[in-house]
């Protein structure tokens, strides 16, 4: 498996702690050219690297971390998105009006047409997702959901790799309700930092 985070501001760069911590490899990407972001990536750790995002979304799985209203440009930096798995690290705010009643991970996937998508990473503020996610023995719980059943367990598989204990919710608008935001109006599990003794 092989891995980008495009977008590399606050949740872009508490995911690269992670991975670095693990000693994952991962490439990081922007709007921006790699060596502007390559500084910031080596301070985070070597496994961190910098590339053009036409580099980055050569990576199976895409960590897709820029604001919600720039999802549709990275959607349009490949022709195709099948084969690819699509980690939805982003909150509805501010709520486009197409939202409609759609669970924001849906109405993304709409632009990542045939890729896997899964919604995770999304549920913490970035401090706390950059923290070490074992503490006393207890790992720090992420909800991963999706309404692609198969795309779940390989995003549950990282995240365990990252040190994280994945919880799934199962469908975007049943138990992944429990992790949407849109605009002010947050799902009961946003922002609950939960552990979980055993893996
Ligand atoms: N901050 C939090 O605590 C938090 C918590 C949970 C979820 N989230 C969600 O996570 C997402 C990122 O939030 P953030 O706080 O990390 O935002 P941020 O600090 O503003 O970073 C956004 C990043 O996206 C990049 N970017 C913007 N447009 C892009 C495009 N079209 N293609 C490629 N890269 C692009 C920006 O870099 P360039 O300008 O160089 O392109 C920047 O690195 C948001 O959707 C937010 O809702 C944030």
């Amino acid at each position: 498996m092989s891995y980008a985070i495009v977008g590399f501001g606050k949740i872009g760069q508490a995911l690269a702690h992670t991975f670095a911590r693990r000693n994952i490899d991962v490439t990081v990407a922007s709007r921006r050219p790699p060596e502007a972001l390559a500084p910031q990536a080596r301070a985070i750790g070597p496994t961190v690297v910098a590339e053009s995002l036409r580099e980055a979304l050569e990576a199976d799985t895409i960590i897709l971390t820029v604001p919600f209203g720039e999802h549709r440009e990275v959607a349009k930096a490949l022709p195709s998105w099948e084969g690819k798995t699509v980690i939805d690290t982003m909150n509805a705010f501010p709520v486009p009006e197409e939202l409609d009643d759609l669970p924001s991970s849906a109405f993304v996937a709409k632009a990542f047409t045939s890729a896997k998508l899964v919604k995770a990473f999304n549920h913490l503020i970035a401090a706390t997702l950059a923290a070490d996610p074992i503490v006393e023995g207890g790992h720090r719980v992420v909800f991963l959901s999706s309404d692609d059943e198969d795309a779940i367990a390989p995003v549950a598989v990282l995240a365990k790799q990252l040190g994280f204990a994945p919880v799934n919710l199962g469908k975007l608008n049943e138990g992944g309700a429990l992790v949407q935001a849109r605009g002010r109006t947050w799902g009961k599990l946003i922002f609950e930092d939960l552990f979980k003794k055993e893996q």
